[in-house]
């Protein structure tokens, strides 16, 4: 008989050193992007005295970042050749549900310098990147098309691994006009218009978003609004906010939603798409939790929260729907109404 061995623990040093590791790596592949080295690996396997060539580089630096990539799982070494591995390909800038403008950010002054700055959220409750950027996160994409461009990328990315299960989670046939309200480029509205095609839509987001929207295909079912969601919801008896909420302290939420509730006729009903926040929590939501507060001043929520949020706003929470679970992004469909 055997007895079973518990696994050596590990030191909690050792456990430190792990989390530096990570941020490093992250940033090597940051500039890995950046530098277009992921990109030549595209086509297949390539020496890293080529790809110094191609992209102008110090070839053993190179050698050594891929040695590295290599030991993490993102490059695969045969003899003297790279080349990427699934996960590694998913930095690529053609790769469906691409992380490559992810990274593009994730390394920017603009995320880099207000978690540097997350003390003064510490000490404020209020956010770091409003702080040290000068202006509000949203704001600022709109006055940097460099960072705003990828940012919505970066939305339409994760729309192609969130949205199928949400919309087909949802039943749309009682409607006839949809608002997706900060509905970003449009690329969930689209999904839906093209499933039910007795449904009209309108897509409301500011100016530098609804300019590059992708819903053109859809002729006159579709109207675009540029405007806020602060001023103004466009009426229609189905209205979503999909990873809108979170993004906003309840008080800027209250707005929102009493912009909402004006928007909506008797029997309409509001569609509230974002994370719940539910215990035992995980480490990632309350990641994003944080994220929305240092970049935004928002917060992710449980459901009493979004419920009493609701109940604030005049509105009733009617039912949450799980959708297929996405082991990426765990998203909850609140339904309410008036
Ligand atoms: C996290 S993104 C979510 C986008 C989209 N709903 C999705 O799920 O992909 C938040 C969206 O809110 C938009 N937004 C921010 N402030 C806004 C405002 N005042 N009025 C309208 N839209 C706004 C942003 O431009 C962005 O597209």
């Amino acid at each position: 008989m055997t007895t079973p061995t518990t696994p050596p623990a590990v030191p909690p040093q050792a456990r430190f050193f792990q989390w530096v590791q990570g941020w490093v790596s992250l940033l090597l592949c940051h500039s890995l992007v950046k530098t277009g080295v992921f990109e030549q690996m595209a086509a297949g396997p390539r020496t890293a005295d080529e790809i110094a060539g191609t992209c102008g580089l110090h070839r053993d630096t190179l050698f050594r970042t891929l040695r590295m990539m290599t030991a993490l799982e993102i490059t695969a070494r045969e003899g003297d050749r790279y080349s990427l591995t699934g996960l590694g390909r998913t930095m690529l800038k053609d790769t469906p549900g691409s992380l490559y403008t992810n990274l593009v950010m994730i390394g920017s002054d603009a995320y880099q310098r207000p978690w540097q700055n997350f003390a003064y959220t510490l000490a404020t409750g209020e956010s770091a990147f409003t702080h040290v950027m000068g202006a509000p996160f949203f704001d600022y994409l709109e006055q940097h098309p460099e960072l705003g461009i990828p940012f919505q990328q970066t939305q339409a990315a994760y729309a192609l691994m969130t949205d199928p299960p949400l919309a087909a989670a949802y039943d749309f046939s009682p409607f006839r006009t949809v608002c997706d309200v900060g509905g970003g480029q449009g690329a969930f509205l689209k999904r839906i218009l093209e499933a039910h095609p007795h449904l009209r839509g309108i897509l409301l987001d500011m100016p530098g978003v609804t300019a590059n929207h992708v819903l053109g295909g859809l002729g006159d079912r579709v109207a675009v609004i540029a405007g806020s969601f602060f001023e103004r919801v466009p009426p229609a008896d189905l209205l979503i906010l999909k990873a809108v909420l979170h993004d906003w302290s309840d008080e800027k939420c209250a707005v929102i939603l009493a912009r909402c509730r004006e928007a909506m006729p008797p029997d309409g009903r509001l569609l509230i798409i974002d994370r719940l926040l539910e215990e035992p929590f995980d480490a990632m939501s309350l990641f994003y939790d944080l994220h929305m507060l240092q970049q935004i001043g928002g917060r992710e929520r449980t459901a009493e929260e979004m419920r009493s949020l609701l109940a604030d706003a005049g509105l009733q929470m009617r039912r949450v729907i799980v959708p297929t679970e996405s082991p990426v992004f765990p998203l909850r469909l609140v339904e309410a109404a008036l």
